[in-house]
């Protein structure tokens, strides 16, 4: 399956190709009068937990409304930039792997978990792609634990609201056969067990193969373990390389989609194959709940950031209340605004007529927003315009599984953009460099909104010489080329330190990603 998210479906038989008006329209009608639909859809991403890794500084409340310098400075946003041409093979080509490939093989040591009369059940929480890689963890901490695995439940009471089981988002039955070798997986607990005393466990999230080791030991008289949460339990580092690969090959073999995710997500990127051949797949994280929760509301009005005030206040799990917009724009902690994407991606050289798909819910302030990327690109698509009502109906309501669309979608893009950080964004780039090290990239969002303030006081002009050149050189090393997962930052211990390492589920290099022969069965 390694190989099935290779980006090659070139196929071009599909010859719906509606107009860009058509696509307009239909995005405005959808857009608007589909908005229970997307609302589900947008709320997506947002977990409800506490060990997630955003910043948790108390900060002074402001809400600042910017029209007024942006009105101002419109002018300088809307001159037409002259870019020299950047060469095809820079924008659209996958960095120079030097002959590095995926690795999930386990060494000659390694041995199935031969456990069979204990049971860990799990409930997974989270949305979509961090339910992917808590799940993953729980496979390898049953593992640890020579335990059989119960078929994870899924949160349903999570942001995402979404009713969907395991079986509705992932292939059960592959992932049952795909981890034969490594430990028993089960649809459900045996009948006889279901009412014996359960040890139920909140796992410390980050921890170590001692620390599971000891929980084994201490929790031998319990036929049954229940894990109350599957995200982050698991190390980052520092984990035998079977641990290691085992974690990859549940995340990305043995945890495929569901066949009707799966059929329609390749239809989906058929489709846009055969409108332009190459394309962006956008992560806009520029939904309501993302604003409202990191409070940022550079560009919005007074009305929109009273509005995602509101909703923070309301929102009992988002721990910060009080945000200033301005501090957090600064520091890089804002998702970019369509616009400021725009001006992005035209700094970086894509032309006008590039293809992007927009991997996202619903955008904050729907086409008032969206109008100032799509002035720039046109060529937007969203998957409400790419399928057919019929095909999205089955997915209507269900969140996690029009993210598992976004996924497919964007992992098997030519180029790969979030616009802000998080866990889809983290899982899309760590699968595209298992994949060859596809091209993703991460805007520098701090550096950025520098260039974009002076843009805006005119200290600086769109354009080859000054923008363009500036962009460039800044996402040089930003672009998903092969570099080793990035350890903690210097300094910091316990929690602190494990919160800054780079995450095992975007970078599985080195352990999953291999050079040579040699290292394969070395290290
Ligand atoms: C928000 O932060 C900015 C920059 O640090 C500061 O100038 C401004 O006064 C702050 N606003 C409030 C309401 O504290
Ligand atoms: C795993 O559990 C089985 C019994 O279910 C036992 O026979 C085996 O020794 C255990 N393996 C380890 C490494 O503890």
């Amino acid at each position: 399956m390694v190989n099935h998210r290779g980006g090659s479906y070139h196929t071009r038989g599909f010859s719906r190709r509606p107009s860009f008006f058509t696509i307009i329209t239909l995005c405005i009608i959808l857009l608007s009068s589909c908005s229970i639909f997307i609302f589900l859809v947008s709320t997506r991403n947002i977990s409800d937990d506490d060990d997630d890794d955003h910043h948790k500084d108390p900060l002074v409340e402001h809400f600042n409304s910017h029209s007024q310098s942006q009105s101002q400075s419109q002018s300088n946003f809307q001159s037409g930039s002259q870019s020299l041409p950047v060469p095809d093979e820079q924008l659209w080509d996958a960095s120079f792997s030097y002959g590095l490939h995926p690795c999930v093989k386990p060494t000659s040591k390694y041995k199935a978990a031969q456990g069979s009369d204990r049971y860990i059940t799990v409930r997974s929480n989270g949305g979509l792609n961090q339910m992917r890689t808590g799940i993953s963890d729980m496979v390898a901490v049953a593992y640890i634990m020579n335990a059989t695995l119960v078929i994870p439940q899924l949160d349903k009471r999570s942001f995402w609201k979404d009713s969907s089981t395991f079986s509705d988002i992932f292939d059960e039955l592959h992932f049952i056969t795909s981890l034969q070798g490594d430990l028993r997986i089960v649809g459900e607990l045996p009948k006889e067990l279901e009412s014996v005393p359960r040890a139920r466990k909140h796992f410390t999230s980050w921890s170590s193969m001692g620390y599971y080791e000891e929980m084994t030991e201490s929790l031998k008289d319990y036929q049954v373990i229940h894990v109350a949460k599957s995200d982050s339990r698991l190390a980052n580092n520092d984990l035998p390389l079977d641990i290691q690969r085992l974690r990859c090959r549940t995340l990305y073999h043995a945890l495929r989609f569901s066949p009707p995710i799966e059929i329609l997500g390749k239809k989906l990127v058929e489709r846009l194959r055969s409108r332009g051949g190459r394309y962006i797949a956008l992560h806009l994280r520029y939904e309501k709940d993302m604003l409202s929760f990191t409070g940022c509301t550079y560009g919005l009005t007074e009305a929109e950031s009273e509005e995602l005030r509101i909703m923070r206040e309301n929102t009992n799990h988002w721990k910060v209340k009080k945000i200033n917009s301005t501090e957090q724009r600064i520091g890089g902690l804002c998702p970019l605004t369509p616009k400021e994407v725009g001006i992005f991606l035209q700094a970086l050289g894509y032309p006008p007529s590039t293809l992007i798909y927009i991997a996202a819910g619903e955008i904050y302030g729907g086409n008032t927003h969206l109008s100032e990327l799509m002035s720039r690109f046109p060529n937007l698509v969203f998957k409400e315009t790419l399928a057919t009502k019929e095909e999205l109906k089955a997915f209507a309501r269900h969140a996690t599984q029009t993210a598992a669309l976004d996924y497919i979608i964007s992992v098997e893009s030519d180029v790969f953009v979030p616009s802000y950080s998080g866990n889809m964004a983290r899982a899309v780039e760590g699968h595209r460099r298992f994949l060859g090290h596809l091209k993703t990239i991460t805007p520098d969002r701090k550096g950025l909104v520098k260039l974009f303030d002076k843009l805006e006081i005119g200290k600086l002009r769109e354009g080859w010489s000054s923008l363009s050149s500036l962009v460039q050189k800044m996402h040089k090393s930003w672009q998903g080329a092969p570099r080793k997962r990035r350890v903690a930052l210097p300094g910091l211990k316990g929690k602190a330190r494990l919160r800054t390492e780079e995450s095992f589920y975007e970078n599985p290099y080195p352990e999953c990603i291999c050079s040579s022969k040699a290292e394969y069965e070395m290290r």
